[in-house]
């Protein structure tokens, strides 16, 4: 396989400090082009053995997983609006953030369920994924004639972590959609063990959280903060089942727990 226009570097081996991963072009499955993450083995190629991990919102899982609708989503049960408060006295949606987006599973989600969503994700190559899914999805949205969902991704890098960024983002949001998000989620990446889950992710699975590191105790309290200033109401934090909350002062108001996930919310503070 050929990697795409995301790779780096003149053809070769790859060196200490060649990109591991790239984008490659590929196909979901319906057979539509899309952009893929594989491993490298060169600067040019890519290990064939496993399947380019891709953003699909359209994939027979996904389908089926929506076939009842989102409102049974755990997630969207723990940030405790029901369907017609989801909806403003002005009839806009309620915002609400992801600041993990990762493959935009539960921002999509989010979105399904009617609220409005903005996604944020600092990984680049996982970035130009969530872009290309989307993509599609809105090519199939407009095909069928379907009324858009409320969902955008947008970049993140440091501006999440930085304290010095905190208040721009919050008035950046402000500016962009003239109201505060109700509610930021958080699912940060476990380090291995962290987690009682047995069974292991599939092949390409692991290929992403080869990719992504997990997030430290301190970057993972900063990202809190960040979220308890950003949010008006609730910030949602992911945690592995039996896990303890992310350390430090802020202690969440309660845990909503299921079978293989546990979400901490916290009740967020003035500006
Ligand atoms: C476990 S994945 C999230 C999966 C996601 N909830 C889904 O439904 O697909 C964690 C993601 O958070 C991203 N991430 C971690 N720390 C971040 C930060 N400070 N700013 C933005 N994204 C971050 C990682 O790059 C990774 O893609």
């Amino acid at each position: 396989m050929s990697a795409g226009e995301d790779s780096l570097g003149a053809p070769g081996v790859l060196g200490e400090t060649e990109p591991k991963f790239h984008v490659v072009e590929t196909e979901d499955e319906m057979g539509r082009p899309a952009k893929g993450l594989a491993r490298a083995v060169s600067n040019n190629t890519s290990d064939d053995s496993v399947r380019p991990v891709l953003v699909d919102f359209l994939s027979g899982k996904m389908r089926h997983r929506l076939r009842p609708g989102a409102d049974h989503e755990f997630l969207v049960k723990a940030i405790g609006l029901k369907k017609s408060d989801r909806v403003e006295a002005s009839g806009r949606p309620v915002l609400v953030c992801d600041f993990t987006a990762g493959l935009g599973t539960d921002a999509f989600l989010m979105a399904q369920a009617g609220f409005q969503v903005v996604a944020f994700e600092r990984d680049p190559l996982v970035y130009a994924l969530l872009l290309d899914g989307l993509k599609r999805y809105r090519a199939h949205e407009s095909e069928l004639g379907l009324m858009p969902i409320g969902l955008e991704f947008r970049q993140a890098d440091v501006a999440l972590t930085d304290v010095a960024q905190r208040k721009a983002l919050a008035e950046r949001l402000e500016l962009d959609f003239g109201r505060r998000p109700y509610a930021v989620v958080l699912d940060p990446m476990f380090e291995e063990g962290n987690t009682k889950t047995k069974s292991k992710p599939k092949k390409e699975m692991a290929t992403f959280r080869e990719m992504l590191h997990p997030s430290s105790e301190s970057e993972l309290r900063c990202l809190l903060e960040t979220a308890l200033q950003v949010g008006e109401r609730r910030v949602l934090v992911k945690r592995p089942v039996g896990a303890l909350p992310i350390s430090g002062d802020i202690r969440p108001l309660n845990r909503r727990e299921a079978k293989t996930a546990a979400y901490d919310v916290y009740a967020c503070r003035e500006v």
